[in-house]
């Protein structure tokens, strides 16, 4: 999608050193992984192989057996919850497998909620571009799976986040509605200086990204494009 040098380090957004984690079993040893600006990374592999799990831990939601994510110049981990969390509300947007908007409210103010904690404006563009803009008094009940994934991307965006951790977020669309989707975060990412790591099962999603990683026998393997 670009043409970074990536000794360049001023435009690192985020570094993984030496990633390792387990539950009852070895998931992954010595992960090691660099996110440039303008930079769109997939995470790819098998179901259960660990992929959530990584990304939830390079956007700081889960803190590993060992290794370090770099973020700001700091190990995310060496920093108190507080930071953390201020970390995650003003620079991460994180866009999970399954969506957590908030029922009580209709689509709207769900992103008015996102607006306001960040103080950045609702984007209507944005809503147009994932065509959602007419459904935006509904509840969250009222609106399909794949309107609340949209949705779910879109109060991401709207925080206007540095880098974006998206987990499976065309799992319930169409190819073409996933493909529109993408494109709007892949335009994102790219008028605003921001990175994204994408887990994701599709390959042809995969394909649109700079850098394919597999999670595949405990390691992070590069696949040639
Ligand atoms: N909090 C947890 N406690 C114990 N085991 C867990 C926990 N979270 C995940 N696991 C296990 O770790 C493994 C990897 O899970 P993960 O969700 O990272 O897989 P995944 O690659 O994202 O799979 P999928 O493609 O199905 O989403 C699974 O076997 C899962 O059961
Ligand atoms: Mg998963």
């Amino acid at each position: 999608m670009n043409n970074l040098t990536s000794d360049h380090s001023s435009d690192i957004l985020l570094e993984a050193h030496n990633i390792s984690h387990h539950f009852d079993y070895d998931l992954f040893d010595n992960i090691n992984l660099t996110l440039h600006k303008n930079q769109s990374i997939a995470i790819m592999g098998s179901s259960g192989s660990g992929k959530s799990t990584l990304l939830n831990i390079l956007c700081s939601l889960l803190t590993p057996i060992s290794g370090e994510v770099i973020f700001n110049d700091q190990n995310i981990f060496n920093l108190s919850q507080k930071e953390i969390l201020n970390i995650r509300r003003d620079f991460f947007g994180i866009i999970f497998q399954s969506h957590y908007l908030f029922r009580g409210f209709n689509a709207m103010e769900n992103l008015e909620i996102a607006s306001l904690l960040t103080d950045e404006p609702i984007d209507h563009n944005i809503l147009k571009a994932l065509k959602i803009d007419h459904v935006m008094t509904q509840g969250i009940g009222e609106l399909s799976g794949g309107q609340q994934q949209r949705l779910s991307c879109a109060r991401v965006l709207t925080k206007k986040p540095d880098i974006i951790f998206a987990d499976e977020p065309t799992g319930n669309l169409d190819s073409t509605t996933a493909f529109e989707l993408m494109d709007v975060l892949f335009d994102y990412i790219q008028k605003n200086d921001a990175g994204m790591i994408l887990v994701t099962h599709e390959e042809k999603i995969a394909q649109k990204c700079d850098i394919i990683y597999e999670l595949i026998d405990n390691k992070l393997i590069k696949k040639e494009l």
